[in-house]
This record gives structure tokens, sequence and C-alpha cells, in this order.
């Protein structure tokens, strides 16, 4: 047996227990005739005590030449420490070892596995098995561990099925770019894996199963971020016989479910505000809300005077960041930098002062006297002591620009806490959105979304006004879920393909099962899938999906550890019917 106990366990009413430990050496103390070790495991450290005079000659010769991260058993008893330790659970007690076996030694580690490692990110990607050996890496996996068994009873016990759907399939249209597979049985054809399992699971309410959901990895070959990774994992849900009503309720339910029982948070009905509304309040449709700097809209109070900066532009818009008058006129120059950089985009920024004696000072007071300059403080609700920026130009950019702006100062100032959880309905989506590059419409948010009722008579007239049964989830800033009532009705869906510019031929290679399908009964359903990634990482108070991933890829894509992407042999392209570099031969 390798152990009688783990390393987490003993407690001062084990002492005298003669136990047996298995476990990785951490930290270990030679002072020569003692020498003390912290041994680890999944569970938790424990002292070891090697004494001279209490512990065998060879096994104090033994435990000399251990090195960091061995695999190591001992045989001992439990004593009481000398000096306990209170910040750790097993502090009261000790091993005094009487035997000790070497199962495996190692190389001393690339970097320090302790919670604050001396290990940069790509040396611990490097590595990342002994990464997870880290309590927080550890910790997370745990914690992701225990989201998704939640997610899995809360969910069974509502009567839905989990249902695997294929991987090696065809393009699913999500928006991104597919990774493909080529086949060898037949030459000259790919798979593509599934973006998400969208057409499955329709189809499997076309086969009467009602109620699904599946824990299930996607795969986009999109650009990288903190929040998105090429292979991810969606709790993918779909039910029939529902109206969005239904939807929203029924995850409102799981999302409280988990912030109950996991952040031991209670919160109430959930909000719900328009795309419009969130636009025009946030400038993105996934607003952070745990925080006020609303937008206020300035064009009636400051296009008024000679400020042609302004009376050009489409929109002015300004916040209130709560007590910004405090800041020097160098960090209000340093904000106006962040807001010019490429990334953001802005030309310029004005600025408010709001002082305490009721007075502005702004940076445009050549153009606006004190009237003006109240009346801005009015519209963006600043108060004494606030600082009001403002920003002016194209609706669409300015918004984005003052979203990025927000989200920015409430960092900064510490708004966005981890522990706080602000849940929010969107609905209301357009249902197509205008691509430049392409020049049309694309579905927004695939093209199996039903058009809001009545609106599919609008498709022809006023195509980027029509509004989508379709919903996100945002929590704390971040969107989590995003769903959708589905067009059930074969000659809707084939109208809203022609829409969208598939040709009739193109609309039937691609989708024609499912259009076929939707001739022998298809139920109205609707559905939404989570990102268990991002919803994880929230729910642990963190905003970057790598830390509550295994394996993750970096930001290349790249899996660091095994090497992949890689080149593969000849024989295998040959076999694959694939000719890559023709330049070589
Ligand atoms: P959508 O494309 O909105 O919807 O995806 C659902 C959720 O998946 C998460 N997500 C990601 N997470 C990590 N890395 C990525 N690359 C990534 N892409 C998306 C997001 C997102 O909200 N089939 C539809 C759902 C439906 O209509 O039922 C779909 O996939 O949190």
């Amino acid at each position: 047996m390798y152990r009688t106990h783990n390393n987490g366990e003993l407690r001062a009413s084990n002492i005298n227990q003669e136990v047996t430990l298995s476990g990785w050496t951490q930290k270990i103390r030679n002072k020569g005739f003692m020498i003390w070790l912290d041994l680890r495991d999944r569970y938790g450290l424990t002292q070891l005590i090697f004494d001279e005079e209490r512990s065998p000659k060879e096994v104090m010769q033994t435990a000399a030449n251990l090195g960091r991260e061995f695999v190591i058993q001992i045989k001992g008893t439990v004593i009481e420490r000398e000096s306990k330790n209170p910040a750790m659970p097993t502090g009261d007690i000790e091993i005094l070892v009487k035997e000790l076996i070497v199962l495996n030694e190692s190389l001393t580690p690339p970097f320090t596995i302790e919670d604050d490692t001396d290990g940069g990110e790509d040396l611990r990607m490097k590595y990342r098995y002994l990464d997870i050996r880290r309590n927080p890496v550890r910790e997370n996996l745990i914690f992701r561990h225990k989201v998704t068994m939640a997610v899995r009873n809360y969910l069974s016990a509502k009567d839905f099925v989990e249902i695997e759907t294929p991987y090696l399939i065809k393009s699913t249209p999500e928006g991104a770019r597919d990774f493909v597979v080529p086949s060898r049985m037949n030459a000259g054809q790919f798979y593509a894996l599934p973006q998400s399992p969208q057409t499955f699971k329709q189809l499997l309410m076309v086969g009467g199963m009602d109620k699904y959901f599946q824990i299930v990895k996607c795969f986009r070959d999109e650009d990288l971020r903190a929040d998105r990774q090429p292979e991810f994992t969606q709790i993918d849900c779909e039910m029939a016989f529902v109206e969005q009503e239904d939807i929203l309720q029924t995850f409102e339910g799981l999302t409280r479910h988990l912030l109950k029982e996991i952040n031991g948070v209670e919160v109430g009905e959930f909000p719900r505000m328009t795309y419009d509304e969130a636009m025009y309040r946030y400038g993105n449709d996934k607003p952070d809300i745990r925080f006020g700097m609303e937008f206020g809209y300035l064009n009636e109070v400051a296009q008024h005077k000679e400020f042609n900066v302004f009376n050009n532009a489409e929109v002015v818009i300004g916040i209130a960041i709560p007590g910004g008058n405090s800041y020097t006129r160098k960090e209000i120059d340093k904000l106006i930098d962040w807001v010019k950089r490429p990334q953001i985009g802005a030309l310029g920024m004005v600025y408010c002062r709001c002082n305490d004696d009721g007075s502005y000072k702004s940076s445009v007071d050549k153009f606006y006297d004190q009237e003006d300059l109240a009346r801005w403080s009015e519209v963006t609700g600043a108060k004494s002591g606030d600082l009001i920026c403002v920003l002016s130009g194209d609706t669409e950019k300015v918004r984005a620009q003052m979203s990025a702006l927000r989200m920015e100062v409430a960092e900064r100032l510490g708004l966005r806490k981890a522990d706080e959880f602000a849940p929010l309905w969107v609905v209301d989506f357009p249902l197509l959105e205008w691509d430049e590059d392409t020049e049309r419409f694309h579905a927004m948010h695939h093209p199996f979304t039903s058009p809001k009722p009545g609106q599919m008579e609008l498709l022809k007239t006023n195509p980027g006004d029509v509004k989508a049964n379709a919903y996100d989830l945002v929590l704390n800033g971040n969107e989590i879920g995003g769903g959708s009532i589905r067009i059930h009705d074969k000659d809707i869906q084939s109208k809203m393909f022609d829409y969208l510019g598939f040709t009739e031929e193109e609309a039937k290679a691609q989708f024609g099962f499912l259009m076929d399908a939707f001739q022998y009964g298809a139920p109205p359903h609707g559905g939404i899938a989570f990102g268990l990634d991002r919803l994880v990482s929230i729910l642990g108070g963190q905003e970057t999906i790598r830390d509550f991933i295994a394996f993750p890829k970096n930001n290349a894509g790249r899996d660091v550890m095994i090497d992949a992407p890689a080149p593969i042999d000849k024989e295998q392209l040959v076999e694959l019917n694939l000719k890559l570099d023709i330049s070589e031969e």
C-alpha cells in the first residue's frame, strides 16, 4: 500500500499513529542532525522530520540526498510539532520518519512549484504538468470540475439528457473559420470540426429528444484573446416546445443555481436590456453593470457654441469618472494618450473637472461657460469631485471608444470586483449584421435564428432593422452564453438562406439535411450555449480562460508542450491525398 493517508489529512487526533505517506518533496531544510521536509500531494502538505537520534541511519543518509520534486514513500509516527503552524491544516503535527523509499527521482524543475512561482508563462506552458502541481492551477481545475458537476446535476434533474454529437462533421456556420480534417478514404474530401453542435442539436429536437444538453468541445479557427481559445467547451442546450421566455427562465435558473452553489451568492431576477439600449447606455452589447459611468449624450448641450470638433460630430458622449477630479494634469494626459492609442483610436479627449466648490474647469473653457458645463454634469450625472471625459465623432466608433475607456477606468478604480456578480440578459439582437469586407448582410447569431414575429417582411425593405429572437447572457461584462429561438419552418429557413446570399444549390449542399428534416414534423425549438471556460473563470473571479484549462494553447494557437501543430510525414500526406509545398519537390 502506497499510503494510509493523504498529505492534507493528519491532525492532532492522529498523534501516535503509524502512517504511510507518499508524495512529492517540496521544501527541504537540512540541519545535518535534523532534516525537515514538506511532503506534497493534491490534498496538501505534511511536514516530515528525520532526526539523527530517532530515525535509522540509512534513512538519514537517503534523506540527505533528496532533491526537489522527488517522489517518495515514507512510514513513520505522527508526533506533535514543537512549533505549530496554524496557517497549515496539518500544522499541529509532523511525521517522525522510520522508513524512506525513493519511488522516483526528479530533475530540478525549471521553475519553483509554489503559489508565486518564478516561472514565466511560456515556461509554465511548456511544463504544464509541473504547473498543475502548483496550488492555484490545481485549484482552478478542481473548481472547473465542481462547476461542471453542478451543471450536469442541475440539468439532469430538470429532465435534460446529455447526448454526444459527432466531431467529424461538415461546416457549421458560427462566424469563424473551420478547422478541417482530411479524409483518407474519400480522396480530396474534408471533414470540418464543429464550431458548435448547432445543427445536430436541432436535429435532436426533430428526433423528439425535447431537452438536450452536452458539455462539448467546439473548434474555431479565429484570432485568440484572453477569453478565446481555438478549442473551447460549451454547455450546449436545446429545448423543444419553448418560447424565448421559457429559455430565459430555465437558464437563468441554472446560472442562479451555480452562483449559489459555487459562490454562495444569491442574486435576484436578472435584469434584461435590449441590444439597442445596451449600445446606447454602455456602447457595448455585453455591458458590465457592476458600476455606473453610463453614457451621457451631450449633443444638445455641447453643439451650440463655436467648437467645431463637437459641432461636426454625429455624437458627443461623456462619462463621469467618480473622484476623477483628483487626477493630476499628467494623469489626465496619460488617459488622453490611452484613448489615442491605435487600438482605441480616438482623435482626442475633452475633459471637465467638477471642483468641490461647484465650479467647473474644462479643457475647452474657451468655448463653454460655467452654465454649459453645469449642463454637461447634469447629463453625465457628474458630482463635485468627478471628472467628465468627452469623446465625439461617428456614433459607432465613439461608442466603442467610450466603452473601452469606461472599462479601463473602472479597472483602474477597482470597480470590477471579482466577488461581485452582475448577470444581465441582452435581448432583441439584430438578425443581420453588415459586413464591410463582403459588402453584404450576415446572420449576427447564425442563419437558423428566427426573426421576431411579424418582422419577416421588413427583411426586404430594412434588413438592418430586423430584430431576432436572440439573446446573450452577460456576466460582469463578459458574454458567457448566447442563443436563439430557431426557425422550424422549411420555407422560412430557405427564405432566410436566400436573404443571406446562399444560392439554392449552396443552401442544399450545406444544409440540405436540416431542410429535409424540417419536412418531417420539426417542433418549435430554441436553445442556448454557455462558454464553459468563460463561465468557470468568471465564477472563479478571473478573466483569463487559459488558467482554467488543463492544457491550453498559447496566443499563436500552439500547444508548446507537445509542440503542435507540426508537419506530418510525406507518406501521411500522400495517403491523405494532400500535396502541400509543391515548390519543395
Ligand atoms: P456562440 O457562438 O454565441 O453560440 O457561442 C456560445 C458561447 O461560447 C463561448 N465562446 C467561446 N469561448 C471560448 N473561446 C472561444 N473561441 C469561444 N467562442 C464562443 C461564448 C459564447 O457566448 N450554437 C450557438 C448557440 C445557440 O444558438 O444555442 C453558439 O455557438 O461564451
